[in-house]
């Protein structure tokens, strides 16, 4: 895709990391696709791993798009995509002077969460996730362990005091989810809101 194209479209990088909750990012990438941004999309070895062994060979990276429109529609179509390894940091998000407005690093395991509290710029994900930081921009955390030691409780601090919005893979039951997908579509509306989307993946609470 050209720069012109790219920057025409809100642009978000998206992480993928090996804790559990895979339908919580393939929620996420499609209500993203769905509104027409360009999403700059890292998954590390552990989140690959994951798709597959949560979501079936179907999910697997190389497969990932046809996956998305098969399971949500041909409107994640009217976004884009661009791929990076984990292993590149000479990739664009590595950079403060690339564009995107926010990252969401969905689900975000506990060795992930520890990189981005500690600001090791390890790999790709968690030097994307530092430049969101050292930018001020929004970055979401979307951590998933139980129960949780003490040096985790203290990373999610750490990555909120530093200006994360920690958002736990915990969603609502109020809403009486009747599926899986449900509560996908519970995790992905929080953080479109956070993003600044209006949507409706999930009824509002009317009181
Ligand atoms: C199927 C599966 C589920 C996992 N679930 C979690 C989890 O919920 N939370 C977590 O912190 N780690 C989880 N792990 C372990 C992480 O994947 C592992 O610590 C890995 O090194 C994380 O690396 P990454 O952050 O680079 O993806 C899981 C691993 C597998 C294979």
């Amino acid at each position: 895709m050209s720069t012109d194209e790219r920057s025409s479209r809100r642009s978000f990088a998206v992480a993928i990391t090996g804790a559990s909750g895979a339908v919580y990012a393939v929620r996420t990438l499609a209500a993203l696709l769905e509104r027409g941004c360009h999403v700059e999309l890292v998954i590390s070895e552990y989140g690959r791993r994951l798709l597959r062994d949560e979501l079936g060979e179907a999910a697997s990276v190389d497969r990932l798009t046809d996956y998305l429109v098969g399971k949500y529609g041909s409107d994640v179509r009217q976004g884009s995509t661009s791929l990076y390894s984990n292993k590149d940091l000479g990739a664009r998000i590595a950079s403060g002077s690339q564009g995107c407005e926010g990252m969401v690093v969905v689900p975000c395991s506990m060795k992930t969460l520890a990189g981005i509290a500690h600001g090791l710029s390890r790999n790709l994900v968690e030097r994307a996730a530092d430049v969101m930081l050292k930018e001020r921009r929004t970055l979401i955390v979307v951590p998933r362990e139980t129960p949780m030691s003490l040096p985790q409780l203290k990373n999610m601090v750490l990555c909120a005091e530093a200006g994360a919005m920690v958002m736990p893979a915990m969603p609502a039951f109020y809403q009486m989810p009747q599926t899986l997908d449900d509560l996908a579509d519970f995790m992905a509306g929080k953080i479109l809101s956070a993003l600044g989307f209006q949507h409706e993946l999930y009824p509002a609470w009317k009181g």
